[in-house]
């Protein structure tokens, strides 16, 4: 069964879809996290945490860009509003002003979350027999998985 055929015959009802709306409101959400600790970072890691704030919102700034236009190339919206990346999400929003270390222990839970929704994205995608979106996704639970290492290694 090709891709083409899964979008024609049901649409937005697909279970691909419905897990990329959420892949994409995750990672809309993660950006804006990462780079609010990003600017409001403090205290003697400020250097590296900074920079690794930044290298997680601009890698997810790539990501939102990839997820959303797959969605498209399945003919559905790909929705970039900031209601439907809180309601769509199972990530919550943070206080700007946590301590570095909170932040850093924040963001390790929200990288794991994510990989665990790339994962259903990915059993969902080969379930309906999109293999490319499957493969979208477990590249970006890799992603995902990589950064949670980092974080969580700050904190031990
Ligand atoms: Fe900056």
């Amino acid at each position: 069964m090709s891709v083409h055929s899964i979008s024609l015959r049901t649409g937005d009802a697909t279970e691909t879809v419905q897990q990329l709306r959420k892949a994409l409101a995750e990672t809309k959400l993660e950006t804006a996290k990462a780079q609010t600790f990003h600017w409001n970072v403090k205290g003697i890691a400020f250097g590296p945490l900074h920079n690794l704030f930044q290298e997680i919102y601009e890698d997810h700034f790539e990501a939102e860009d990839t997820l959303a236009e797959r969605m498209r190339a399945l003919d559905v919206i790909a929705d970039g509003r900031l209601r439907e990346a809180l309601a769509a999400s199972s990530l919550i929003e943070s206080d700007p002003g946590l301590k570095a270390e909170d932040m850093v222990s924040v963001l390790a839970d929200d990288q794991w979350q994510l990989s665990e929704t790339m994962q259903d994205l990915a059993k969902a995608a080969e379930t309906e027999g999109d293999q490319v979106t499957a493969d979208l996704a477990i590249g970006r639970a890799h992603i995902h998985d990589k950064f949670a290492w980092m974080l969580r290694s700050h904190l031990s």
